[in-house]
C-alpha cells in the first residue's frame, strides 16, 4: 500500500492536499459543495480581518490562458462573524477535517486580535498568517516584505495563538524569499506556506486600461509554477520549518515536484477554475505516480531534489 498520509504541526492529514486560502471561501462556495470535503487532507479558510471588508472594485478576476489574475481584496465578514457563522458551523459539519484559519490585518495589533479569536474558537487546528496579499493598500504583503517586520509580527501572533501552530504565508514579491522565511522561523513560526500570488498587470487594448478594477492583481496558476518551485526549494534550504507548497498545482505529478523541492504538504487553488474536483482527482492519482517513481511513502520525497 502506497502511503500518502502526511503530518505537520497541528495537521494530521490523510493526504497532502488542501485548498489554497480563498479557493473554497469558508466552505460555503459552489465549488466547495461539489465533493465530500473529507477527501482533502485539511480545509483552509479564506482570510479573516478584524472588521468586515467588501473588497476591491469589479472586475476582480481575469482568467488568462495559463493562469488567473485576481484583485479580490480580502473580502470577508469580519473575524467575529467568521468564527460564529462560518467556522463553527463548518466544524460541526466536518468534525474530522482539520481546519486551517487564515489571519489578515492592517496592523500588528489587528493580526494579534484576529489570531487570538480564531485560535480561541476551539475549532481550528492551525493558523495561516497572511502577510502576502498583494491586493490591499494598507496591510497584506506590506507586512511580508521586511524581515524585521515579519519576525516581530510572527512572534506577537505566536504568543496570541496559544497551542495552535502558525504557518506564515510568504509573498513571492521580494528579492530573497529565504530571508523572509528565516525571519518567520526566528519569530517562532511552526511552518511557512508559499507562494501567494505574483503582482501582475493585464491590459485591455481596446480601452488601453487595466482589465481589473483595482488595476494590478495577483497572478496564480500554471504560469507561476516554476517560480513557486524555485522559491519552495530556496526556503527548504534556508530553514528547518515544514513547508506548505503551492503555485500552479493541478496534477499528482505537480504534487511530487513540490515535495521533491521541499514541501511537506501542498495547496491547490487556481486548478479549481478548470476542475472543481481537482483535489479528489489528484488524491486518486497520487499512488500511481508514486508507484511509477518507486516510492512507497510520499514523505520520502520531501527535499529529495537532486542537483547532480
Ligand atoms: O491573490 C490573493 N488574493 N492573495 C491573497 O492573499 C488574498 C486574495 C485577495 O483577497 O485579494
Amino acid at each position: 500500500m502506497t502511503k500518502i498520509a502526511v503530518k505537520i504541526p497541528g495537521l494530521t492529514m490523510k493526504n497532502p492536499l488542501m485548498p489554497a486560502s480563498g479557493t473554497f471561501g469558508f466552505g460555503d462556495t459552489p465549488a466547495s459543495t461539489k465533493f465530500d470535503l473529507n477527501q482533502m487532507g485539511a480545509m483552509v479558510m479564506k482570510t479573516a480581518t478584524v472588521s468586515s471588508r467588501t473588497g476591491n472594485p469589479q472586475p476582480q478576476i481575469k482568467v488568462l490562458e495559463d493562469g488567473v489574475l485576481n484583485s479580490v481584496g480580502l473580502t470577508n465578514p469580519g473575524v467575529d462573524s467568521v468564527v460564529a457563522d462560518k467556522i463553527l458551523p463548518f466544524k460541526a459539519k466536518y468534525p474530522d477535517l482539520p481546519i486551517v484559519a487564515s489571519v489578515g490585518g492592517s496592523s500588528v495589533a489587528d493580526y494579534v486580535e484576529v489570531a487570538g479569536k480564531l485560535a480561541n474558537s476551539g475549532a481550528v487546528s492551525a493558523l495561516e498568517i497572511n502577510v502576502s496579499c498583494p491586493n490591499v493598500a494598507n496591510g497584506g504583503m506590506h507586512f511580508g516584505t521586511d524581515p524585521e517586520v515579519v519576525e516581530n509580527l510572527t512572534s506577537k501572533v505566536k504568543a496570541a495563538s496559544g497551542q495552535v501552530p502558525i504557518y506564515v504565508k510568504l509573498t513571492p514579491n521580494v528579492t530573497d524569499i529565504a530571508v523572509i522565511a528565516k525571519a518567520a522561523e526566528n519569530g517562532g513560526a511552526d511552518g511557512v506556506s508559499l507562494i501567494n500570488t505574483i503582482l501582475g498587470l493585464e491590459i485591455d487594448l481596446k480601452t488601453c486600461r487595466p482589465v481589473l478594477g483595482n488595476n494590478y492583481g495577483g497572478l496564480s496558476g500554471q504560469s507561476v509554477q516554476p517560480v513557486a518551485l524555485r522559491m519552495v526549494n530556496q526556503v527548504y534550504q534556508a530553514v528547518k520549518l515544514p513547508i506548505i507548497g503551492m503555485g500552479g498545482i493541478a496534477t499528482a505529478e505537480d504534487v511530487a515536484k513540490f515535495m521533491l523541492a521541499g514541501a511537506s504538504a501542498v495547496a491547490v487553488g487556481t486548478a479549481h477554475f478548470k476542475d472543481s474536483l481537482a483535489i479528489p482527482h489528484i488524491a486518486a492519482e497520487l499512488p500511481r505516480v508514486l508507484d511509477e517513481m518507486g516510492v512507497s511513502d510520499i514523505n520520502d520525497l520531501v527535499g529529495q531534489l537532486k542537483f547532480n
